[in-house]
């Protein structure tokens, strides 16, 4: 638990491959996570032109192209870079634990 929310295991290191982007949804949320070199992001899943899944869509660095539209959003702050896309993401805190990613989504 922190100020701001709780930590939920999302998925094991395994299953999180570079440039594929992985839907889980927990508790209720829609969650997208992402590995980039040794790093890993968790955004909200729905896109927030038309409601394609962002999991479905192409990683390209940090930023995910929704599938539908091919808007892109920045995944390590959310923000909509492209047109149609004109609102933002949410992003999430993750960590490492053992072999697994754990992701801080509002409670
Ligand atoms: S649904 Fe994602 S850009 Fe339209």
């Amino acid at each position: 638990m922190t100020d701001s929310g709780t930590w939920h295991r999302a998925a094991s290191l395994g299953e999180l491959r570079e440039g594929e982007p992985y839907g889980v949804e927990i508790s209720g949320h829609h969650v997208a996570l992402y590995r980039v070199g040794q790093e890993f992001y968790a955004t909200g899943n729905i896109c927030t032109h038309a409601e394609a899944l962002l999991s479905d869509g192409m990683l390209d660095g940090c930023e995910i192209e929704c599938p539908l539209h091919m808007g892109r959003f920045d995944i390590r702050t959310g923000e909509a870079l492209t047109s149609p896309v004109e609102i933002d993401i949410p992003v999430y805190p993750v960590r490492v634990v053992d072999d697994r990613l754990e992701v801080c989504l509002p409670a």
